[in-house]
C-alpha cells in the first residue's frame, strides 16, 4: 500500500486500486470520461513519484503529468488534486443566515 499526496492531505492506495479510483474514494475532484487511457479528461500534473501505467494510455501525457484512469500508484506520489467543494443548497444558505 502506498500514499498519494494531494492538494489538500494525504490519502492511502489500496491494493489494486487506480489513482482515478483512490481519488474518487477520497473525495477528489477529478474529470473522467472513457476512464479507459483515450480522452485525456482525468490528465493531472505530477509533481512527484512514479505510477506505472497498466494499460498504456493513447493520450498524451506529457513529462509531469499522469493519466489517473489506468494507472496504479508505484511509489508515494504528489499530484495537484483538490478535494471536492460541498455544494451548500439554498435551505442550507437560508439556515446559515438565521443562525447568524
Ligand atoms: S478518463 Fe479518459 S483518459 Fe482518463
Amino acid at each position: 500500500m502506498t500514499t498519494v499526496s494531494t492538494t489538500d492531505t494525504l490519502i492511502r492506495v489500496l491494493p489494486g486500486e487506480t489513482l482515478l479510483e483512490a481519488l474518487e474514494r477520497t473525495g477528489h475532484d477529478v474529470e473522467y470520461q472513457c476512464r479507459g487511457g483515450y480522452c485525456g479528461s482525468c490528465r493531472l500534473t505530477l509533481v512527484e513519484g512514479e505510477v506505472v501505467y497498466t494499460q498504456e494510455p493513447l493520450a498524451f501525457v506529457g513529462p509531469h503529468e499522469v493519466v489517473p484512469c489506468c494507472c496504479v500508484v508505484k511509489t508515494p506520489i504528489k499530484v495537484e488534486c483538490s478535494l471536492r467543494q460541498l455544494e451548500t443548497s439554498a435551505d442550507d444558505k437560508s439556515q446559515l443566515a438565521l443562525d447568524l
